[in-house]
Order: structure tokens, then sequence, then C-alpha cells
């Protein structure tokens, strides 16, 4: 272990260099603009695992933008990882909003910043290096590996369902294992047992063929963005509780000594909203902050448009209005199901005098692990080596929404080991990746690949 260790530390400064040059692929999943830089990221992350001994390499196409393949199996009668991460990243606007441009990174204040540094290339890179450092120190992993890197998780993991399918043989491994979470606080490791899920819809209301003047109309025609609003304003209570007949149906209660792990946790409520610019926090009555936030669904409108919007004011009754919508979903809600209830519901509410129609855009199961498992428990010790602190129990609530089927089809237990930090900016301007737990994080692989190998 000594001479993997010495490796790191003579590789540092190359780490940080290749980790640069990775950062600069604009791979921006949504925008066909960036079809090419999504090969080219696929092909670098092909030539990469080449480079550092990884078999079978290959860039497996999909319907959309492939995904980058390789394995290790070598080592017979060992446990096998499969490691999942993703290579495309959001888009960068508001751009002007960057302290640097975003596929130009550069280091401050022991952070890279840039677009994909902490979600996810940068967490995907730490795999490859502590795989690198095994291979050239040792000859050989004391587990088998198979990496599976995809092109499309920003974007709804939209062809990976398919893939997984498809290779079901190929995928099959004792544990899932994803870098792709924050970590709680700054120098202490977390590792992640729960996700949320998400359902996402879009509502589109219409109320007559053509906008309508306010003053010959009004009054006699329902205005579609007044329904709208009706509409949502009817999804949520005063105190936070969601009114969708059979919501929480399959929700998960939060067990005693869950409740009393998650209090424990630090968390200072007036910090953590002056830290977002809030006056105050707001979240379902009966729950303590990190539950609203962790281990309970919840109903948001991410967008709501219609009618006019210029500059001065203009005499319109609108003849569309529309929103989009999404709920955050815990174990063991199924997100078909709540987007279906949703739907009955919303419709049960539209006046006669609208059409409506609601589409489903994408949606995904949350997680939950179980803490005893045996590769989650050497996760902890490979985390607890590396970063030399305890390890904090988390939920997170954000999606994962590929999660579940891994689990399902791979029928393995997924580990969250994840190396961002809260203030990561992850989806917004200047997201960036603390360098002190890229390294560390490498080591914390290194000693969990011998710390699986152990197991049997
Ligand atoms: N890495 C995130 C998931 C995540 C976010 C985990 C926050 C923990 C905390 C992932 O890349 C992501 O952004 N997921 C999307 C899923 C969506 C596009 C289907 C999300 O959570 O909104
Ligand atoms: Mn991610
Ligand atoms: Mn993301």
């Amino acid at each position: 272990m000594k001479k993997t260790l010495d490796f790191l530390a003579e590789h540092h400064d190359r780490y940080e260099r290749e980790l640069i040059d990775i950062l600069k692929v604009p791979c921006i999943s949504s925008n066909p603009e960036h079809n090419q830089d999504m090969r080219d990221m696929a092909e670098l992350l092909k030539k990469e695992m080449r480079s550092i001994g990884m078999d079978e390499v290959k860039i497996i196409e999909t319907d959309g933008h492939p995904v980058v393949y390789s394995e290790w199996l070598n080592a017979p009668g060992k446990p096998t990882l499969l490691i999942y991460g993703h290579y495309d990243v959001q888009p960068v606007d508001p751009v002007d909003l960057w302290d640097s441009p975003p596929f130009e990174p550069v280091i401050k204040n022991g952070k890279i910043y840039a677009r994909g540094s902490a979600d996810d290339k940068g967490q995907i890179y730490i795999h490859l290096k502590a795989i690198e450092a095994w291979l050239a120190t040792q000859g050989s992993l004391p587990v088998n590996v198979k990496l599976v890197f995809e092109g499309e998780e920003e974007v709804g993991s939209t062809h990976l369902e398919a893939f997984i399918n498809e290779y079901e043989e190929m995928l099959t491994a004792d544990y899932v294992v994803i870098s792709d979470t924050p970590m709680f606080r700054e120098g202490v490791p977390g590792i992640t047992y729960g996700l949320r899920g998400l359902a996402y819809l879009q509502v589109n209301m219409r109320g007559t063929s053509t906008d309508l003047h306010s003053g010959s109309f009004g009054g006699l025609v329902k205005n579609p963005i007044n329904a709208l609003v009706e509409i949502l304003a009817q999804m949520k209570d005063e105190d936070g509780r969601i009114l969708i007949p059979g919501f929480y149906e399959d929700v998960l209660p939060i067990t005693e000594n869950e409740h009393t792990k998650l209090k424990n946790l630090p968390f200072d409520p007036d910090e953590f909203a002056s830290s977002i610019g809030a006056p105050a926090l707001f979240g379902e009555a009966g729950y303590e902050y990190l539950e609203r936030l962790w281990a309970r669904p919840t109903f948001d409108i991410n967008g709501i448009w219609g009618g006019f919007q210029g500059e001065g004011a203009k005499t319109v009754i609108p003849a569309e209005a529309h929103a989009k919508v999404s709920m955050r979903l815990v174990a063991d809600q199924d997100p078909d199901d709540i987007a279906k209830k949703f739907t009955a519901y919303a419709k049960s509410l539209v006046p006669e005098t609208m059409e409506v129609d609601i589409d489903a855009m994408h949606g995904g199961f949350g997680y939950v692990t179980d803490l005893d498992n045996p590769g989650l428990q050497a996760g902890v010790r490979a985390l607890k080596r590396a970063f030399g602190k305890e390890v904090d129990f988390l939920r997170e609530g954000g999606s994962i929404p590929i999660v579940k089927v891994f689990a399902d089809i791979v029928k393995a237990p997924v580990l969250l080991m994840g190396y961002g930090l809260p203030d990561q900016n992850a989806h917004a301007p200047n997201e960036n990746f603390s360098l002190y737990n890229f390294h560390k994080g490498i080591e914390s692989i290194v000693y969990f690949f011998e710390e699986v190998g152990n197991l049997k």
C-alpha cells in the first residue's frame, strides 16, 4: 500500500493538470450544438481508460449520447464493483454570473472552478486515478471493476435504462458505486444512503383560440393564467402538506433511529437561510429540517409563463398558460403513479371553461440502502482512513434516477461515496470542486478497493 500512496503523492500535480484538461470540454448534453463535444469527451475517457490499464474499453452507442464502458476482471473470487458516473454537464447560463469562463478551469483557494468540476467529471476522475495507482504500483486490483460513464444524466438518463436492460449480463456486480453527491461539511467525509426521486410534468392550459382584449372580453371568459394559478394553489396547504389525493400512500416513515441520527447532524436554520439569501426557511410542519430536505417529498412549480411579459402594460386575456412542476419523491413512491395522481387531481380542478393537457416529462424512484450492508461499511472504513474523521451518514434531496434501476436490475446495493461540498454550486454559476477532496477522494477509493477485496 505504501508504494501506491507514494504514487499518489508523486503524481499529485499531474492529476490536477489532467483534471483541468477534462474540464475544458463543454459537454452539455441538453444542447445538440455540443454533440461533437459529447463525442470528444467520450473519446477522451476511452483513451484514459486504456492508458490506466482497463480492458474491453469501448464506446457503446445508445439512441442518445454514448456510454463509455470498460472492465478489469482479473481478480477471480473477489467482489465486482460497478462504478457509474456521468460525463455530461449542465448548461452554463447565466454565463455573465461566472467569475471565470465555465470551460476555462481556474484554481483559487484550493478549489477548481469549472462546469462539471463537482458534477460529475471531477468525481468520476477520482475512480480512474485510484485504478491507475493500483495497477501502476501493484500490477493488479484487489477487486473486479466495471466502469459505466453515461452522457445523459443531466437530461434524465433517457437511454440508460434500455442500455442496462440490454447489457444486463455484462453489468452483473456485487456493488454499484457512485460518486455524484456532496459531503455535508468540509473536511468530514460522508456516505449517502438515501436519495429522493422525481416526477416532472408540464401543464398547458388553453382558454380561447387567440389572445383577447381584456376590456371587450374580460368578465365573460375565464383567464387561463388565473385558472392555472388557482389549480396550482390547491396542491399544497399552509403547513406545506401536499394535497394530491393518495400522494403520501407509499412514503416510508422515518424511523426513530434515523430521526435521532439526522437530528445529531449540525444544522443551523438561520445560517442556512442566510447562506441562500432567504429571510427564513419554510417547510412541512412536524418534521426536522434535514428530514424535510432528505426524507420527505416536495411539490414545486419550476416555471410558469403566459400572457404579457414585456415592458409597460398591455390589457390582454391570454389564450394560454403553462407551468412546469416537479415533485421530489421519497422511497417507495412510484414516479409514474405520482404523475398519474397529480394529473387526475389537477384535471379534477380544471373548470369546464378551460382545456388542459398535462405531459409527464421524466422521473425516477428515490432510494434508500441498508446501513449494515458490508460494502457500505467498507466504504465507511475507507473514507475514515483517508480523511481521518468519523463518517457522516447522509441522505440527499437530489436525484440520480438511474440508481433504483441499477438496484433492481443489477440487484446490488448502491453505495454513494460523494466528494462534493455544500457550496459546490452544481447547476449554478461558479461550480467548483475542492482539490483537497479530489486528492483525498482518490486515496479513499484506493483504500476502498482494498477494503472490498478483503470482504471475500
Ligand atoms: N449529481 C446530481 C444529483 C444530486 C444533486 C445528488 C444534489 C445529491 C445532491 C445529478 O447530476 C442531478 O443533477 N440530478 C438531477 C436529476 C434530474 C436531471 C433527473 C436532479 O436531482 O435534479
Ligand atoms: Mn451529477
Ligand atoms: Mn447534476
